[in-house]
């Protein structure tokens, strides 16, 4: 059986491992968590290899999440009080590699979980809009209703949610999820999701003027500029156990169809074209909520957005434009 931490002060900084590190949320998660607790405090973990700045920037060591060993190394030889999962194949990408999103997305999980509960860890696993589906309410889709979802992605983040209430109530493991909506940002690039789309128009409008947009015009989605998401994460990650009615919760800034995304962006960018061509994802935009409610996170600790459609296109063309070509 492993053993606990032995000796702690509540004035260390909690020590913090991120599993998918190098994907479009885990880079600016580490540099949020890394001013706040301390570079060496944040270890930065994926299978992917990392760019020399990644290795400059703090720790990062190799790890697959398939591999509960190699990860229960990770987690002793670093000392991890939090651990931050990130690893996942997302929508899109997983239903075109259904074997794979199963393993990555729910046998991953379950070893994240049963880690965390043997060594005593604060877990924070992310779920989203997809765990929803055609069933459930779209507009707007409550913290709690019924949750049929029709892709691997959304299947596994229900069983990831469940899973994580469970170990909490039967083994009081200190899990805590929110469920984001379509993440846009300007230094990382999107995974393979359905919301890409809305990260993307802002680097073809800057580029080249103009966009082909995979979903229809009027197809509505949840979404919410990095900062927001990231604030988010830390603020539930040390909210006090006692303001958690739930371990799961909906957050969200705003929602936008691609018509009203690319009016604000023509603020900026006053010649911008897009066309419309839908493909599958379409049908993934089609089952998930229109507009996400998340009063309950609001209610129960605070939970505030800060970026709206104009404040995030603002940000987003003017880091874009930052940029060397
Ligand atoms: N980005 C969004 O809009 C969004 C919205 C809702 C929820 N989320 C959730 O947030 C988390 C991070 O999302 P993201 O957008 O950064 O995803 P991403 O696809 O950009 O990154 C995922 C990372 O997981 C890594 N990974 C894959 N297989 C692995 C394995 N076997 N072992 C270790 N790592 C592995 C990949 O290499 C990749 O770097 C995911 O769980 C996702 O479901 C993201």
């Amino acid at each position: 059986m492993p053993t606990r931490r032995l000796m702690s002060t509540v004035q260390d900084p909690p020590r913090i491992l991120i599993t998918g590190s190098l994907g479009q949320l885990g880079t600016e998660l580490a540099r949020l968590l890394r001013s706040k607790y301390g570079r060496d405090n944040v270890i930065m973990s994926d299978i992917v290899k990392p760019t020399k700045e990644i290795l400059e920037s703090g720790p990062y060591i190799f790890t697959d999440i398939l591999d509960f060993k190699g990860l229960q190394e990770a987690v002793v030889m670093h000392r991890v009080d939090w651990l931050i999962h990130f690893s996942a194949l997302l929508s899109a990408v997983g239903e075109q590699a259904v074997p794979l999103a199963v393993r990555v997305n729910i046998e991953g999980t379950h070893n994240v979980l049963e880690l965390a509960k043997q060594y005593s860890m604060k877990i924070f696993v992310p779920s989203t809009i997809g765990a929803f589906g055609p069933d459930s309410p779209r507009d707007p889709t409550p913290n709690v209703c019924i949750q049929r979802p029709k892709t691997i992605y959304g299947v596994s983040k229900v069983h990831a949610e469940l899973m994580g209430e469970y170990y909490h109530e039967r083994f009081g493991l200190d899990f805590r999820c929110l469920r984001f909506p379509g993440i846009i940002s300007s230094d990382s690039n999107p995974g393979g999701g359905t919301t890409d789309y809305a990260v993307q128009i802002f680097h073809d409008a800057l580029r080249t003027g103009q966009h082909t947009c995979y979903l229809r015009p009027d197809t509505r989605l949840p979404m919410m500029y990095i900062d927001d998401c990231l604030r988010a994460l830390w603020e539930i990650m040390v909210a006090p156990e006692e303001q958690l009615k739930r371990r799961t919760y909906n957050v969200t800034a705003m929602s936008f169809s691609p018509a009203e995304i690319a009016e604000e962006l023509r603020k900026h960018v006053p010649g911008l074209e897009v066309n419309y061509k839908p493909d599958q994802r379409q049908k993934i935009a089609d089952s998930w909520p229109m507009v996400f409610d998340d009063s309950e996170a609001r209610k129960d600790w605070g939970w505030s957005h800060k970026y709206d459609l104009a404040e995030m296109c603002r940000v987003m063309v003017s880091n874009i434009r930052k940029r060397p070509a």
